[in-house]
């Protein structure tokens, strides 16, 4: 069985203007969401439809704010940086202090979450387990992260940062990434879908000849709305697990 995992997270604040220097209260908010999350007790999970509704599990998988850095000081487990840097984009400078971002904390050990302004629409983007240490980790949108101060409806629920760390932790796209119903995420408790769903869609959504239920686009692992992304299913929590059991058990030793 699995243990519950306490993941250390280092929220590295890099901002340009005063309004990207998010709260204090707005990094716990995220957390907060993190950990409901991964828990399964975020109460919208009530809509998800009756037959999908015993699937969400807790994941044992929850975060907390480092007390200590890398030298074993205490810290807040956030760290604020100015850049001169308008935005970002997904190629990594916000993860350089040479680059105007800001250097991660040794990433085998902790969960590295970048907070800044991205270019492009972009909410957010995340780094498989096996990529590179040093730019090993999540960034999220000043307007993505937490539940109030700068989050802006409709990604104010914090599940950008859920999302991406289901990438993080090994997830892929519950559509597979590609546009042929033969794309698949590799886990078997979640239909075979054509291709992401936008917004708030109505349920049942067929395709791929997955119905009557259709995609499961209340999916963490969908594009929907915040408000509409509400669970994992058991075998992305086992992928999840396995990842912190193989590639990322540094983070939970
Ligand atoms: N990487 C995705 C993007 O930037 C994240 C989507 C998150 N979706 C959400 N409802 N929060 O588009
Ligand atoms: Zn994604
Ligand atoms: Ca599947």
């Amino acid at each position: 069985s699995f243990p519950t995992a306490t993941l250390q997270v280092v929220v590295h604040i890099v901002y340009e203007t005063e309004e990207q220097n998010i709260s204090d209260l707005q990094v716990l908010s995220q957390i907060e969401v993190l950990n409901r999350d991964f828990s399964s007790t975020n109460p919208d999970k009530s809509a998800i439809p009756a037959v999908w509704g015993d699937l969400p599990m807790d994941s044992g998988i929850r975060f907390s704010l480092a007390s200590r850095d890398p030298e074993d000081k205490p810290t807040s487990g956030i760290i604020r940086t100015k850049t001169a840097m308008r935005g970002f984009d997904h190629l990594d400078s916000v993860k350089f202090s040479a680059r105007g971002g800001s250097d991660a904390w040794p990433t085998d050990r902790y969960l590295n979450i970048w907070v800044c302004n991205l270019h492009g629409g972009l909410l957010g983007y995340a780094q498989f387990p096996g990529g590179p240490r040093e730019t090993d980790g999540v960034v999220i949108l000043y307007k993505a992260f937490g539940t109030q101060g700068t989050a802006e409806p409709p990604f104010d629920l914090g599940r950008t940062c859920t999302h991406e760390v289901g990438h993080y932790l090994n997830l892929r796209h519950i559509w597979g990434d590609t546009e042929h119903c033969f794309g698949s995420d590799s886990i078997e408790d979640t239909p075979t879908q054509q291709l992401p769903n936008y917004n708030k869609p109505l349920f049942p959504h067929i395709s791929c000849n997955n119905g009557p239920h259709g995609d499961m686009f209340m999916n963490y692992m969908d594009y929907v709305d915040d408000d509409t992304m509400v669970m994992f299913t058991p075998g992305q929590v086992a992928r999840m697990r396995a990842s912190l059991m193989g590639p990322r058990a540094g983070l939970i030793n």
